[in-house]
């Protein structure tokens, strides 16, 4: 090896290590904001507090809050404006896994390696828990003084369009309406784009809230490829991966009769689309050089993800 090529590799190996320090602190961060934002299981209705905090706190690996926080940076939006948005697509997520697991969706009794919500409590339970975690999520961005009015409604706007029937929520149905069928490509996409992506760009859009147009279109752009390929990569790894890895059940699509990129494309057409998204992505990010380096580390981070 020249020395050349040394000196590229440790600079390699010293970003990696400082962007895992990163990911912690970060991870630490969004998990305190939620700790002290979600009702104290003290209070009641005790069970359902205790259930919302059970699903909400203490798992997952925060990719969402990471996204957000990385955009904030680049952006230079507020820590406080970053800290609730990160807590809020945050909180939305966790409302969408409780309501994918139970018996009426994916039937799923694990999530984040613990038995799901249903599991835990009971399906009434489960249902509240997902209505109080979406609640929680808007009362949080629409606080008073968070920051100006105009932003505060903007945040709002985007949250709610990316949880509602053009985001997650449209795309869980599509998802439940496709189970046996053999969705073409772009049908597939539109699903996912939908049931994933869009929280995701949210997530990205919520950060980048304070930028300039120039900062918020790059990131848009950033944030759909990577939203696509992260549920691409979902799909992967339930096929490829175990379930005490995963924390949840692998295997699940197959067993539901799911079409996802694994059915349709094959694990090799299905691994090429999210390496040609993740390019893209970093297309996008190219006119910011190092300050979109957190950006850029995300995007391996969810290519490279094991669970
Ligand atoms: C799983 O999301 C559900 C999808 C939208 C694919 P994550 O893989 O981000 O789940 P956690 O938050 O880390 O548990
Ligand atoms: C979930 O997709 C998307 C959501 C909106 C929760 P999946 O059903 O594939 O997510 P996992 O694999 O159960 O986490
Ligand atoms: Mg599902
Ligand atoms: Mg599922
Ligand atoms: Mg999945």
């Amino acid at each position: 090896m020249t020395s050349a090529v040394m000196r590229h590799t440790d600079m390699a190996e010293t970003e990696h290590q400082n962007f895992l320090a990163w990911t912690s602190i970060k991870q630490t961060q969004v998990e305190q904001v939620l700790n002290q934002l979600l009702p104290s299981e003290q209070l009641t209705p005790h069970t359902l507090h205790s259930a919302m905090r059970y699903s909400a706190l203490g798992g997952g690996k925060r990719v969402r809050a990471l996204l957000c926080y990385a955009a904030a940076e680049l952006c230079n939006t507020a820590l406080a404006t970053a800290n609730a948005a990160a807590a809020a697509v945050e909180l939305i997520h966790a409302y969408s896994l409780v309501h994918d697991d139970m018996p009426c969706m994916d039937d799923d009794d694990l999530r984040r390696g613990k038995p799901s919500c249903h599991k835990q409590y009971d399906e009434a339970t489960a249902l509240l828990v997902g209505d109080s975690l979406q609640t929680l999520a808007f009362e949080i961005l629409s606080q008073p003084g968070l920051s100006n009015s105009g932003t505060q409604i903007n945040m709002v706007n985007i949250l709610a369009k990316a949880s509602g029937t053009s985001g997650m929520a449209g795309g869980q149905a599509i998802d439940l309406s496709a189970v046996g069928k053999a969705l073409d490509q772009s049908e597939l996409e539109y699903m996912h784009r939908l049931k994933t992506g869009a929280l995701i760009k949210a997530a990205v859009l919520l950060g980048a809230i304070g930028g300039s147009d120039a900062h918020i279109a790059a990131v848009s752009q950033y944030a759909e490829r990577m939203g696509l390929a992260f549920q691409v990569v979902d799909d992967i790894l339930d096929v490829e991966a175990d379930s005490t890895t995963l924390g949840k059940t692998a295997g699940k699509d197959a067993e539901n009769n799911k079409p996802t990129y694994v059915s349709i494309l094959g694990l090799t057409a299905a691994k090429q689309h999210a390496q040609q998204l993740y390019q893209e992505a970093l297309v996008a990010l190219s006119p910011f050089g190092d300050q979109a380096k957190h950006l850029r580390l995300l995007a391996d981070f969810i290519m490279q993800r094991s669970f």
